[in-house]
């Protein structure tokens, strides 16, 4: 028996006739290599990068097994050199960037009243000013290839956290680095729509990968958000034409846990 599926049904959309180029950050495991997966089996090129340059090579043979021109550039997002450095090597390897996936993070958690300045210094910095750096350093880039691409145009999408919609207990700086990353995709939205570079900011509950590890003891991470899910998100916001703008997309656990994380 053949069984049809609803996009079997679908008119297809021609999406580009040359090959789409991303960059995912945090692509070494968890979401980022859930979209990493995704995207090869879209036909994108990609950099992918995170700090463990181990880790990465090996996402890299598994992702070039599935078809994918795969490009490797480690880079730590707490250090502002290896930023720049890291849009540099992009730019070098492919020239064109259709799609910015930024997903390294780091999440730290602490009651309120005495959460070390220090790790919140550290959060901000990872979480929110080196994506703005990275962005600010492929804006060009993102928005030469806009040019090429009437239709599409350019696309940045940063996961950011259900955390920086609805504020959850102990995830207090973790959360106002989220919600800023929120803030930061609706003002490229209204800042580089006229160059065709659009953003999404992806904000999920609880998404069971290694980064939710400290709460499995509280929430069966059988119970979690998978990381496919989101990686299916980044999918289909990539296929959006440049004239639908999707400024922030909420992924919550069903439930009584609606809105929380
Ligand atoms: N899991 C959740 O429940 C959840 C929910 C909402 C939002 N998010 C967000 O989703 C994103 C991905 O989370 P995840 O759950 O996939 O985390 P994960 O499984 O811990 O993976 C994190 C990825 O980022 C990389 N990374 C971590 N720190 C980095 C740094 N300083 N510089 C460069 N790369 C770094 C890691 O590789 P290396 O260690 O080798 O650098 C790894 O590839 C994060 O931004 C997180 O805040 C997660």
């Amino acid at each position: 028996m053949h069984c049809y599926f609803v996009s079997e049904f679908l008119p297809k959309r021609e999406i580009v006739s040359r090959q789409r180029v991303a960059l995912v950050t945090g692509a070494s495991r968890g979401i980022g290599r859930a979209i990493a997966d995704r995207l090869v089996a879209d036909g994108f090129n990609i950099t992918i990068s995170a700090r463990n340059s181990e880790s990465l090579h090996r996402a890299a043979d598994e992702l070039r097994d599935a078809g994918g021109e795969v490009f490797v550039a480690p880079a730590d997002m707490a250090v502002e050199g290896d930023v720049i450095e890291l849009a540099i090597a992009h730019d070098e390897r492919f020239g064109e960037l259709d799609l910015l996936v930024i997903c390294a993070g780091v999440g730290f958690s602490g009651e309120l009243g005495d959460f070390p300045i220090r790790k919140s210094d550290v959060q901000f910095v990872v979480n929110f000013r080196s994506p703005l750096m990275l962005i600010q350093q492929l804006l060009p880039t993102l928005r030469a290839t806009a040019a090429l691409e009437s239709e599409i145009g350019s696309k940045v999408i940063a996961l950011s956290s259900i955390t920086g919609v609805a504020a959850e207990p102990d995830l207090a700086a973790y959360g106002a680095s989220k919600a800023a990353l929120i803030s930061l995709c609706e003002s490229i939205i209204v800042a580089e729509a006229k160059n065709g570079v659009t953003a999404t900011s992806v904000s999920p509950g609880f998404v069971d990968t290694d980064m939710t590890e400290w709460v499995r003891d509280r929430v069966d991470p059988s119970t979690m958000i998978r990381a496919d899910d989101i990686a299916i998100i980044v999918s289909a916001l990539s296929k959006l034409s440049r004239f639908a703008a999707v400024p922030n997309v909420v992924l919550t656990r069903p439930g009584e846990q609606l809105w929380r994380a």
